[in-house]
């Protein structure tokens, strides 16, 4: 394995009996002593390790090629390295921080059917040669670029049970692989296989089966040009959030069958699959200060006394009955780690829930939850109910990992939130990385940029 040390990042060690949770206690304490309240993404690299075993468990078959545009932290990347996974990258950039990790070429498809040519340089220059395509224009440019590239063809499929659909701007239809790959044969190009992308938040899995049984309509088609074709690559939209509709365990199970339909192990093609959310999702939760509160009373007509006992209704100062609704405004939002609410499909909605552990019978409040910019689009939620929150009291929101950080902009002046990672003693000695910039449980650090 490569030397790695983590440029922006350290890794707080946890100790015995202590969970990640206890760690954002710590360092919410640690906060009251300053006058710093900055939001911060907290990732737990252990549920980063447990759901590599978990696909292990139920996709012994296909290895994982990570897509590195879902999050792209070194230490998430790092793992997933030491685990043996592979990589999906999709630019120039992509594939620079995953060799700058270390990673073989070998480890990578560069899986973007549209590239820059000099993106497509930078790959054959530093031995990146699995890469796909769904095109002519895409053939022509690689002959010209990279003439020992192995090339995967990019399906269109069924993605009419997905959130985010992707087929609708790549994969080539199956009507036209046959002149693809005549095209590719008449360029000398070697094409090693098929890949599709069922779409984000697939809610069916026989997606899958009916996109292995397309790829194996390719894979005859090749067999009559006379290509030896021996990668499947199945893409990704295995569901991130663990209460999604569509479980994980049930799309493998499908999966596997439909391999062993279309593929079965005899035939000795390599299969591999390209997840992003699956890995990261549920592994990041956002903890975010309420920096500014305001309470808004609208007069309401009189009510009996029964009503009156409802939380959200209280008196005006001129005696009138109001409903009370909260407005508060956190110091994250759709412009920082929150862009998924406007972009991702997949995970539309949050749920922020108070830090501060509410007393019994405590009222709850309808309430409106900003970001902080000065922009109206930046709102987090319009109607959650919470217990009243003060000014500097702090909201969490899990299942922040996929499609956040690396999305989130600088816009209107406010800072990128940081990311503090965590991992137990017994993920540190299993994947083993080098210790000088891992710190102990009784070090927190807190930013006071
Ligand atoms: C080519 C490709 N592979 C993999 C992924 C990862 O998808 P997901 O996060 O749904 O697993 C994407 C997402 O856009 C993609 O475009």
């Amino acid at each position: 394995m490569a030397d790695f040390t983590f440029a922006e990042t350290d890794i707080h060690i946890l100790g015995e009996g202590m969970s990640a949770c206890d760690y954002v206690d710590q360092r919410i304490n640690a906060f009251s002593l300053t006058a710093c309240k900055d939001a911060f993404l907290m990732t737990d690299l252990d549920d980063v390790l447990n759901k590599h075993l978990c696909w292990l468990s139920n996709l012994p078959r296909v290895v994982p090629f990570y897509a590195v545009k879902c999050n792209n932290s070194p230490p998430i990347l790092k793992i997933l390295e030491s685990v043996g996974a592979g990589f999906d990258c999709g630019s120039q950039g992509e594939i620079e921080q995953v060799l700058s990790l270390g990673v073989t070429p070998s480890k990578i498809i560069y899986a973007h059917p549209c590239k820059q040519e000099s993106h497509i340089k930078y790959a054959e220059a530093h031995g990146v040669q699995m890469m796909t395509f769904d095109s002519e224009e895409e053939l022509f440019k690689i002959s010209r670029c990279h003439e020992s590239a192995k090339l995967v063809l990019r399906l269109a499929v069924d993605d009419s049970k997905a959130l985010v659909k992707l087929s609708v701007k790549y994969g080539a239809k199956l009507a036209s692989s046959r002149q693809l790959l005549q095209t590719a044969q008449n360029l000398d190009l070697e094409v090693i296989g098929v890949s599709f992308h069922v779409g984000s938040g697939c809610t069916d899995s026989n997606a899958y089966r009916q996109a292995i049984s397309d790829a194996r309509c390719v894979f005859n088609i090749a067999e009559e040009l006379g290509f030896q074709m021996t990668l499947l690559d199945i893409g990704g939209g295995f569901p991130g959030k663990n209460d999604f509709k569509l479980s994980f365990s049930e799309i493998a199970a499908d999966i596997n069958k439909s391999l062993e339909e279309f593929f079965p192990l005899a035939c000795g093609v390599s299969v591999i699959a390209e997840p992003g959310r699956y890995y990261v999702t549920t592994a990041v939760t956002l903890v975010a200060n309420v920096i500014a509160k305001k309470v808004i009373l609208e007069e309401l007509p009189p009510l009996s006394g029964d009503q009156l006992t409802v939380a959200s209704r209280t008196f005006r100062t001129d005696g009138k009955i109001a409903n009370k609704t909260m407005m508060y405004y956190l110091n994250d939002g759709v412009y920082g780690s929150l862009g998924i609410l406007l972009h991702d499909l997949a995970q539309s909605s949050v749920l922020p829930y108070p830090h501060r552990k509410a007393k019994p019978d405590e009222p709850v409040y309808p309430c409106v939850i900003w970001g902080p910019t000065c922009d109206s689009v930046d709102v987090l939620v319009k109607n959650a109910l919470l217990p009243e929150q003060q000014v500097g009291d702090w909201l969490l929101i899990d299942n922040m990992g996929a499609y956040t950080h690396c999305t989130s902009s600088a816009f209107n002046g406010f800072k990128k939130t940081p990311i503090y990672y965590v991992m137990s003693r017994d993920t540190q000695l299993r994947i083993q990385l080098p210790s000088p910039h891992i710190l102990n449980d009784d070090v927190i650090l807190i930013s006071t940029e």
